[in-house]
């Protein structure tokens, strides 16, 4: 049985890979967008891009929040492009927006779908105004499998995430409302890349789903390597939706996790309270002291693994 599911996010290549995976392997009942990699503007645009190279026009796409909550939109052009998804030649979409903006649709499906599941993998702007507009929220979503934060350093900056960074009151509100939460965190995706022997291997698909996001594989990791110095782009994203249909690609150890939205040099840091993974692992955890944990946090992924799924998921799209 699939997972009724949302997908709320900024594409950005890596949500695609998201979006691809879930469309296959979930009961993908919408794609929620927001400001992120790139504006809103260009998010949603991409959004509808995808949905129809990949042929899933029958997901309802609802556009959301330009802004975060507090703070300036920052984008981030050097690993995405100008068009947040930069790289490969797309035809304009003409696909059109579901009637209801993403805060509504997310609301209102949380009453008609039984046991959603919601996957942020932008900045958690929908999520929070979603959860402030109606506190009830929570006892009507399952499950919130997010990429966010880290459980050890950022890419933003030292402390933090870009997603968790760009909106970290958001963050905040997720992280108290008592949902179960998934947290995949850069120490995790930093874990999963596409190396160029699985870029040669989604070209070597052949169609134009395929070929499009070796194109943008390529371009994306050339942004990602700049930063990171690592073998090719992370698959961020996508790891969120995996972390829901195959507990063998990630592990997950129960935190308590506090988003931290004051600090000058430390905002949008994800303190993951994990002092029970000290030395003597099994007796630490007798000793776990501080807050109880709100959330599991992605500690290990299997890279192989992910990428024979990926692979046989994207060899399925036309
Ligand atoms: C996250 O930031 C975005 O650039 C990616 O799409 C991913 O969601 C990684 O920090
Ligand atoms: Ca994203």
């Amino acid at each position: 049985m699939k997972l009724n599911a949302i997908i709320d996010c900024d594409p950005g290549h890596d949500d695609v890979m998201a979006i691809l995976l879930a469309g296959r392997t979930m009961n993908l009942c919408g794609i929620t967008t927001v400001h992120g990699n790139a504006s809103l503007e260009n998010t949603t645009y991409n959004a509808r891009q995808v949905v129809e190279f990949a042929d899933l026009t029958s997901v309802p796409i609802a556009k959301g929040n330009a802004r975060p909550l507090v703070r300036n939109p920052q984008y981030a052009p050097a690993v995405h492009g100008e068009t947040g998804l930069d790289g490969p030649n797309m035809a304009p979409p003409t696909v059109a927006l579901h009637p209801r903006n993403a805060v509504d649709f997310i609301l209102e499906s949380s009453h008609t779908i039984p046991d959603l599941h919601l996957l942020p993998i932008g900045p958690l702007t929908n999520i929070a105004a979603a959860l402030n507009l109606d506190p009830t929220l929570p006892q009507r979503v399952k499950q919130i499998s997010l990429m966010g934060g880290s459980l050890t350093w950022g890419n933003i900056t030292p402390a933090a995430e870009f997603n968790i960074y760009c909106d970290p009151e958001a963050a905040h509100v997720v992280f108290t409302s008592g949902i179960p939460i998934k947290m995949i965190g850069l120490n995790a995706t930093h874990q999963v890349l596409a190396r160029p022997e699985y870029r040669r291997r989604v070209r070597s698909i052949g169609s134009t789903t395929s070929t499009h996001v070796a194109d943008m594989l390529d371009f994306y990791s050339r942004g990602e390597s700049g930063g990171t110095g690592l073998e090719g782009g992370a698959m961020h994203d996508p790891l969120a939706v995996a972390a829901l249909i195959d507990p063998e690609i990630l592990t997950f150890e129960p935190m308590h996790v506090a988003v931290e939205y004051v600090g000058s040099r430390t905002a949008g840091m994800t303190l993951c309270d994990g002092r029970h993974l000290g030395t003597d692992f099994r007796a630490a955890k007798a000793r776990r002291r501080g807050e109880p944990p709100n959330a599991e946090v992605a500690i290990i992924a299997n890279e192989k693994r992910f990428w024979e799924l990926f692979l046989d998921i994207l060899a399925t799209y036309p």
